[in-house]
């Protein structure tokens, strides 16, 4: 049960003591985060673990995210992800040779013009790789807008991956809405060469399906049904969810909009539903609500983190066996290194 779980969870930590630090995203399961160190968004944890320099990073998260850590952090450190099939289905949907495939398309179709590709930081290290030896970079939800100026300044076309949303709702932030394109690679009618050749951004094909269930009819209902009610969303929603919200940002400034809330104020919130809990646990004072109620979707990849396994890896750790250990090939964290270097320098 729970409590017995939590004990040996406890004890496997107090015997790991300094040599461990155990990260939880804000869309784990209470049952994680409650033995995190450190709760944050994607990028922040990866920071949190360079900087503690504990000899094992247990992660509660998804392979992109424990990938990243192991960039970040020093060799001598190990990532740990409790569950190997934690994996984002969107960072699935831009695979390294497929993009590489892609590209030689997409490149024929614009000859004259230089295109940088951006990577959203939810996509793994070897298309991290990819865009740093392409010239490009990688990008998060806070500072997506910020690496279009750059690439901008950098070449003529922005190939942005895996999110559309996020890519179309940074065009749009920058006035762009009139030169998007999108590349669906599974679909030979969604390769216009023709529309890449004419427009400034262009879109693969990828979507968060936790956030496509957004729509602004849900920001409508919600509305209506609560006087003073205050949107916030995640910007991979669609771009109407986004546009019409009074919010967007990365789940560290959902976080901090609600803990800076006035009590009494009502927040609906459009992101994974873990998250949503976590505040109204964290913020009674303040009435949050899930925006889509009851349809609001966990992530089936955040969900494979189950506390057993978290206390079997902790275990396995006591007694000296390093299970389900995250290592990037040392030539591709180097450069998928690069694109996040790139992005901290912009
Ligand atoms: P954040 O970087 O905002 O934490 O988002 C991660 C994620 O997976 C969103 O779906
Ligand atoms: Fe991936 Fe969406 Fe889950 Fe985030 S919420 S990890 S983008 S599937």
């Amino acid at each position: 049960d729970e409590a017995e779980r939590t004990d040996r969870i406890e004890a496997a930590k107090a015997e790991l003591g300094d040599d461990l630090v155990i990260l939880g995203h804000n869309y784990q399961r209470r049952e994680i985060v409650e033995h995190a160190d450190f709760i944050g968004d994607s990028y922040q944890l990866s920071v949190e673990a360079a900087e503690a320099d504990a000899e094992y990073v247990v992660f509660g998260g998804v392979t992109f995210m424990a990938e990243s850590a192991d960039i970040i952090t020093d060799d001598d450190q190990t990532v740990i992800l409790p569950s190997m099939e934690a994996s984002c289905p969107m960072a699935g949907m831009a695979e390294a040779l497929q993009v590489d495939a892609a590209w030689a398309e997409i490149t024929q179709a614009a000859p004259d013009d230089e295109i940088i590709p951006i990577t959203y930081m939810n996509s793994y290290a070897d298309l991290k790789a990819f865009c740093a030896e392409q010239g490009g970079a990688v990008c998060t939800s806070s500072n997506a807008a910020d690496v279009f100026e750059w690439a901008f300044e950098q070449g003529d076309k922005v190939l942005f991956l895996p999110d559309k949303h996020l890519g179309e709702n940074t065009a749009h932030r920058l006035g762009m809405e009139d030169d998007v394109a999108e590349w669906d690679p599974w679909d030979p009618e969604g390769k216009d060469a023709e529309e890449v050749a004419e427009s400034d951004v262009i879109l693969w094909d990828g979507y968060c399906q936790v956030h496509e269930r957004f729509r602004a009819e849900h920001i409508e209902q919600v509305r209506e049904e609560y006087d003073d009610a205050n949107v916030i969303v995640h910007p991979e929603c669609r771009r109407e969810v986004v546009e019409a919200a009074d919010v967007a940002g990365s789940t560290a400034t959902i976080c901090e909009t609600v803990a800076n809330a006035d009590p009494g104020e009502t927040w609906a919130i459009g992101t994974e539903i873990h998250l949503t809990n976590h505040l109204q646990r964290w913020h009674p004072e303040v009435e949050v609500v899930p925006l889509c109620g009851d349809a609001c979707m966990d992530c089936n990849a955040m969900r494979q983190i189950d506390p057993n396994y978290l206390t079997w890896v902790l275990e396995e750790l006591v007694a000296g066996r390093e299970r389900n250990v995250i290592e990037v090939p040392p030539r591709e964290a180097q450069l998928a290194n690069v694109a996040m270097e790139r992005m901290l320098e912009i």
